[in-house]
C-alpha cells in the first residue's frame, strides 16, 4: 500500500465508521478543526484514561488538575507567549494567500523580486516576513477593547504553574512531585494539516514535575524513559518510535533541554510528545510578573528554592492518530480486501459486537439479552443487519476485538461463538461465561 494513500484511506474509514468528522462539514468545513464521532470519542477517551491512570492513579507523587482555558492575560506575558510564540509569515500581494516564510514551496527569498508565490506563481509579489502570533485572542466582558483581551490558552502547562502552590499546600505533597492535566489548547497554526496531526484546537496531556535544582537532569532522564515506555505500552510498533533531540536553535524559549518522541507517520517522522527540562524559567517569570513568592521551603534541608520543572507534553489527538495509523491494515481474505484496525483490545472503542446469526428462531431475543448484560460491563455493539460476514467486517474496521454470535447451537446447547478479530478464529463459549471470558482477555496483556 503506497503511504500517500494510507492517510486518505484512514480519513475515509474515520468518517465511514464514525471516528472523526470535519468540523461544520455542512457549511464546507472549518480549516483544521475536527469533531470526534461515537467511536473516536471512545478511542480518545481510552487514550486519556490510560495516560491519567499511569500519571495520576498509579503514582503517589503526582496530583491532578483541571484549570480553566481562559487565564489572566499577564500569564501569557510572563510565559513568553505574547512576545515569542510567533511564526514568520509572508503574504502574496497578488493572490492574497499567506505562507510561512520557510514554506519549502517558495522559490527565492520572500521580499526579493525573484521570489515566486507557490500558489499563483507571480514573481516579486511576496512581502518581507512579518512575525505572527499563534495565540487566539478574544475579549472578556461586554467591551471589545485592548484592556479586555484574553487568550485561548496555547498550552495547558501555564494553568499548572500558577496553581503549583495551591496544589502543593492542599495535597501536602513535597518536592519532588508533579501535577498532571488534560485539556484543550488552541493555536492559530499557519500550516496545519495531516488530518488530526496538527489542528487549531486540540487536547494536551501535560505533566509538570517540580524538582530541586541540580536534580533536574536526572529527573529529565527518568521521565524520558517512562514516557517512551508508556507509548510502547499502547502496542505501537517499536520500530516506528524514536527520539529526536532538539539542537540549540530548535529549543523553545523556556527549555534548557528537550527531546521529542517521534512516530514514523506516512508523512514522515513527527513529534507525538515533547519532554522538556524547563529549569526555573516558568516559576521565575511568574514570580517576577505576579510579584508573588513562588519559592518552596524544603524543611528536611532547611533550604528555600525555586523548583526546576521537567515537563512531559503529549497531544491526545496526535496519540489517537498514531494509534489509528499504526493499527490500520489490509489483508486479502477469500479474494476480498479485509480492512482491520488492530488496536489493543483495551484501547478499542467497542470491545464486543453481539450478533444473532439470523433474525428468527428466537436468536434476536437471546442476543439482545446477552447484549444488555455485556454492555453493563464494557462497550458493546448490537448488529442484526446484513450477512454475518459483513457484520464481522464492519467490526474489524472499528477495531472491535471480539464478535459474539448467537446461533442454532446457542438455543440447543447454551453456547455462542466468539470470533477473534485478528486471527478470525472462532471458539465456542458458554452463554453464561462470555462476559468473564472477554474480561479476562481484555485484562491479559492488553
Ligand atoms: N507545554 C509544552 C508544549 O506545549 P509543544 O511541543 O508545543 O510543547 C506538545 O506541544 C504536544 O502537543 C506535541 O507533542 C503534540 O503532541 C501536541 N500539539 C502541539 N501542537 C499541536 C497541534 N497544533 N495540533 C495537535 N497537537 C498538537
Amino acid at each position: 500500500m503506497a503511504d500517500t494513500t494510507l492517510m486518505d484511506k484512514l480519513v475515509s474509514l474515520c468518517k465511514r465508521r464514525g471516528f472523526v468528522f470535519q468540523s461544520s462539514e455542512i457549511y464546507g468545513g472549518l480549516g483544521s478543526v475536527w469533531d470526534y464521532g461515537p467511536l473516536g470519542v471512545e478511542l480518545k477517551k481510552n487514550v486519556k484514561d490510560r495516560w491519567w491512570d499511569a500519571m495520576v492513579h498509579a503514582r503517589d507523587d503526582i496530583e491532578g488538575l483541571d484549570a480553566a482555558i481562559l487565564m489572566h492575560p499577564k500569564v501569557w506575558e510572563a510565559s513568553g507567549h505574547v512576545a515569542g510564540f510567533t511564526d514568520p509569515l509572508v503574504d502574496c500581494r497578488q493572490c492574497k494567500n499567506r505562507f510561512r516564510a520557510d514554506d519549502p514551496r517558495i522559490k527565492g527569498t520572500p521580499g526579493q523580486p525573484e521570489a515566486q508565490c507557490p500558489v499563483c506563481g507571480t514573481r516579486g509579489s511576496l512581502t518581507e516576513p512579518r512575525m505572527f502570533n499563534l495565540m487566539f485572542k478574544t475579549f472578556m466582558g461586554p467591551v471589545e477593547e485592548s484592556a479586555a483581551v484574553v487568550y485561548l490558552r496555547p498550552e495547558t502547562a501555564q494553568g499548572i504553574y500558577v496553581n503549583y502552590l495551591n496544589v502543593l499546600q492542599s495535597s501536602r505533597q513535597r518536592i519532588p512531585f508533579g501535577i498532571a492535566q488534560i485539556g484543550k489548547a488552541f493555536r492559530n497554526e499557519i500550516t496545519p494539516g495531516n488530518f488530526i496531526f496538527r489542528t487549531r484546537e486540540f487536547e494536551q496531556m501535560e505533566m509538570q514535575f517540580f524538582v530541586q535544582p541540580g536534580t533536574d537532569a536526572e529527573w529529565f532522564e527518568r521521565w524520558r524513559e517512562w514516557r517512551m515506555e508508556w507509548h510502547r505500552s499502547l502496542g505501537l510498533d517499536p520500530a516506528k518510535l524514536q527520539w529526536h533531540q532538539h539542537a540549540g536553535s530548535e529549543l523553545a524559549h523556556y527549555a534548557k533541554a528537550a527531546f521529542d518522541i517521534q512516530y514514523q507517520f506516512p508523512f514522515g517522522w513527527q513529534e507525538i510528545e515533547g519532554i522538556h527540562n524547563r529549569g526555573d524559567f516558568d516559576l521565575g517569570r511568574h514570580q517576577e510578573y505576579s510579584g508573588k513568592k513562588l519559592e518552596y521551603f524544603d524543611q528536611a534541608q532547611n533550604q528555600r528554592y525555586l523548583p526546576n520543572i521537567v515537563e512531559t507534553s503529549a497531544g491526545a489527538d496526535r496519540v489517537t492518530l498514531t494509534l489509528l495509523v499504526d493499527a490500520y491494515r489490509e489483508e486479502q481474505v477469500e479474494g476480498e480486501t479485509r480492512v482491520v484496525l488492530g488496536l489493543l483490545p483495551s484501547l478499542a472503542p467497542i470491545k464486543a459486537g453481539v450478533f444473532p446469526l439470523v433474525k428468527k428462531d428466537g436468536m434476536p431475543d437471546v442476543a439482545t439479552t446477552l447484549y444488555h448484560d455485556l454492555r453493563r460491563q464494557f462497550a458493546c455493539f448490537y448488529d442484526d443487519s446484513g450477512a454475518i460476514g459483513r457484520r464481522y467486517r464492519r467490526m474489524d474496521e472499528a477495531g472491535t476485538p471480539f464478535g459474539v454470535t448467537v446461533d442454532g447451537d446457542t438455543l440447543s446447547g447454551g453456547t455462542v461463538t466468539v470470533r477473534h478479530r485478528d486471527s478470525m478464529q472462532q471458539e465456542r463459549v458458554g452463554l453464561d461465561q462470555v462476559a468473564g471470558y472477554i474480561k479476562e482477555k481484555l485484562g491479559a496483556g492488553s
